[in-house]
């Protein structure tokens, strides 16, 4: 999907704004709190029904004001029209989301037919931080994907609700023991599958940092892995990975008890990142410099997108739109010119940038077409 326009009212600090997009390139500059992120959080609501930032629609209401609505005219190579609306008002919190003026009910619905993928500051955490990160991060992206991942995670979790709020109440073990234990099979059942398709998903996104990280830097091997302190899952087959992962929740039973906690399961799950570089191999938390971090995030959204494009490929054939937030700062002057190579072969993409060398490097990279959208308090205009 490609957005061709882009209409705002008191979204942020934008009282009214209304814009055209190139279906290639587009750069948005400005000066630092001007408005260049609101506009990619906005496009980001239109594609996953809450912003990539986590703000709250609250807080998205320009200040002072009571509502906001921000509409997108999408369209696709075989020209299919999409207009998706997305309206709040504070009175009542009541958010409204329409696709094609028809309201839209249930918002998983909407998620992935107009996949995207997203690199911004705040994406460092993917890298440094918990593995929470990685896994919500990794969840959205496959979600887009496959309906039935999101479906299995959606019953995960609802699962490992009632579970925990079981444990927490005070019932006596044996009677506690066969609940749980039934609980405990749901979850092996739902989580066996997200477990396979993790792994999947893990060997493909392997197979496309091989090919792209060498388009990026030269001497880096990176290396993605997926594991469980508490289960092996390289080793099981398809058939006994729910029996072994059943078998492990078994084995928790009397500590979760104790600590009235679920102790074990996919939200156990971590996916480690690291790079052999002159021989070594160095996880990436502990000791990646600024500029290794930024080019293995770049080269992860990267393999994002070949990701969700090749698997769509199979079913809706719609290419992700990719929004890069301000991520060239560290960056020297050779890898932006590389990373402009690369960004040719993508379909839609939008870049933010406070610094107008950074366009400079980008055109040294010779990109083939682009629009530049200047952002000034809040308006919008067009620089070429
Ligand atoms: N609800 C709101 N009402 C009015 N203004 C808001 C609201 N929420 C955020 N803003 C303002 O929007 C401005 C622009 O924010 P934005 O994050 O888009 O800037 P930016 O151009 O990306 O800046 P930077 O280069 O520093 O990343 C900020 O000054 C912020 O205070
Ligand atoms: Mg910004």
């Amino acid at each position: 999907m490609l957005i061709e326009k882009l209409f705002l009212t008191q979204f942020k600090n934008y009282k009214i704004c209304s814009l055209s997009f190139s279906p290639k390139i587009n750069f948005i500059v400005g000066n630092n709190g001007n408005g260049k992120t609101n506009l990619l959080e906005a496009i980001s609501m239109l594609c996953f029904t809450k912003s990539f930032l986590l703000n709250s629609d609250d807080e998205c209401v320009m200040l002072g004001e009571n509502y906001f609505n921000i509409r997108g005219e999408f369209n696709n190579l075989k020209h299919n029209r999409k207009s998706v609306q997305y309206n709040y008002d504070k009175s009542g919190s009541e958010k409204k989301i329409l696709i094609n003026k028809e309201l839209l009910s249930k918002y998983s619905e909407h998620i992935g037919t107009i996949p995207v993928v997203i690199l911004s500051p705040k994406d460092i955490v993917l890298t440094t931080g918990s593995p929470s990160e990685r896994r919500r991060n990794f969840d959205i992206l496959i979600s887009q994907a496959s309906p039935v991942y999101l479906d299995n995670l959606r019953k995960y979790s609802r699962t490992l609700k009632q579970k925990n709020s079981l444990l927490k109440e005070s019932l006596q073990t044996d009677s506690l023991e066969k609940v749980v234990d039934g609980w405990n099979e749901k979850l092996a059942e739902y989580g066996s599958q997200i477990i396979k398709k993790r792994l999947q998903f893990t060997s493909e996104m392997q197979i496309l940092m091989d090919k792209i990280f060498p388009e990026l830097v030269d001497n880096y091997q990176p290396i993605i892995k997926y594991v469980n302190e508490q289960m092996d899952y390289e080793n099981k087959s398809d058939e006994n990975l729910q029996s072994a992962f059943y078998e492990c929740l078994k084995n928790n039973f009397r500590d979760e008890v104790s600590r009235k906690l679920s102790l074990a399961g996919i939200q156990r799950d971590d996916f480690q990142f690291s790079m052999i570089k002159n021989g070594e191999e160095f996880a990436i938390r502990n000791f990646a410099s600024q500029g290794e971090h930024k080019t293995f995030l770049i080269a992860l959204k990267l393999c994002e997108f070949e990701y969700l494009k090749g698997n769509l490929m199979r079913t809706t054939e719609e290419v992700p739109i990719m929004l890069f937030d301000d991520i060239f700062s560290e960056l020297d002057g050779s890898r932006i010119s590389r990373f402009a190579k690369l960004v040719n072969r993508y379909g839609q993409v939008f870049i933010t940038t406070a610094n107008n060398g950074t366009i400079m490097n980008f055109n040294n990279g010779g990109i083939n077409e682009s629009s530049t959208i200047k952002v000034e308090y809040g308006a919008a205009s067009y620089a070429n």
